[in-house]
């Protein structure tokens, strides 16, 4: 049975690829960030596949113990999803002075050194996996030739999402010789979900769906490997 690591797996895309996977019969590894969530602890009651570990991705010695802790139950992983990330607007553009300058940097910690730091810490078990795929949801925002001006448009998500794909790059350039394949995905404006597992109305897409289109992305073969690329949620390219 193959399986996969999840970050941000406690609700939205994330919590809805981790069914993905599970349908799809892998054995998930589900990040747990927020403690008020429970709708991980619910769906392991139906399938005893999915294993939670806390992990917040903005922290190297939570993601060293959540490493710790996989380890304890296998020594190989097939594929690594890293989809969370800190969303949302803050005090940081130069047309809404002061700005804040802490915002930035917690924006880069956890969206785009996050993600590098998991696989950092992971390297040795993806080593021993069969698959060896490594898949990050960035966004439309990280396309910096496509970038319009929005008035009050605050900076530090798009520079965080701009850097993970930087970052991809690099890993890139060092892992795919080595038998790593890479996904790099913008999922569409999809909608928040609730504690209570239902979704926000306002936004254009649902996550489960999304996340469906996404697995089949992240685990499907593709043509070119080589071609590090960024596909969206109706498989169009999007330059970054
Ligand atoms: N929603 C959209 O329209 C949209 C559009 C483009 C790209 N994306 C990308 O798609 C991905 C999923 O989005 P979503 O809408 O499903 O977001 P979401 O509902 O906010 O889910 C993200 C999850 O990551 C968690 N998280 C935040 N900081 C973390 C940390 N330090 N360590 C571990 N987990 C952490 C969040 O916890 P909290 O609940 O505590 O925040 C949340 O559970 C993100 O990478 C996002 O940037 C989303």
């Amino acid at each position: 049975m193959p399986n996969v690591i999840v970050t941000g797996a406690d609700r939205g895309l994330g919590f809805f690829l981790c069914r993905e996977f599970l349908a799809r019969g892998w054995t998930v590894f589900a990040g747990k960030f927020p403690q008020d969530y429970n709708l991980l602890e619910r769906e392991r009651e139906k399938n005893p596949a999915l294993k939670i570990i806390p992990l917040d991705v903005g922290d190297k010695d939570s993601i060293e113990r959540a490493r710790n802790c996989v380890l304890e139950q296998t020594d190989a992983l097939d594929m690594l999803i890293s989809n969370a990330a800190l969303m949302g607007e803050t005090q940081c553009s130069i047309d809404k002075p002061p700005m804040d300058l802490k915002a930035p940097w917690d924006f880069f910690r956890v969206n785009a050194l996050g993600p590098t730091r998991m696989i950092e810490y992971f390297l040795p078990l993806l080593d021993n996996g069969k698959m060896k795929r490594l898949c990050f949801v960035s966004s439309e925002v990280s396309c910096i030739t496509l970038m319009k001006h929005r008035a009050g448009n605050s900076y530090p998500y798009p520079m965080s999402k701009s850097s993970l794909n930087m970052s991809v790059r690099l890993m890139h350039n060092l892992l795919y010789p080595q038998g790593y394949s890479f996904r790099l995905y913008h999922p569409g404006w999809m909608k928040r979900q609730l504690q209570d597992g239902a979704l926000s109305e306002f936004a254009a897409y649902d996550p489960a769906e999304t996340a469906f289109h996404a697995a089949e992305y992240f685990e499907t073969p593709l043509g070119d490997e080589q071609r590090l690329v960024m596909y969206d949620y109706m498989s169009q390219e999007w330059p970054f």
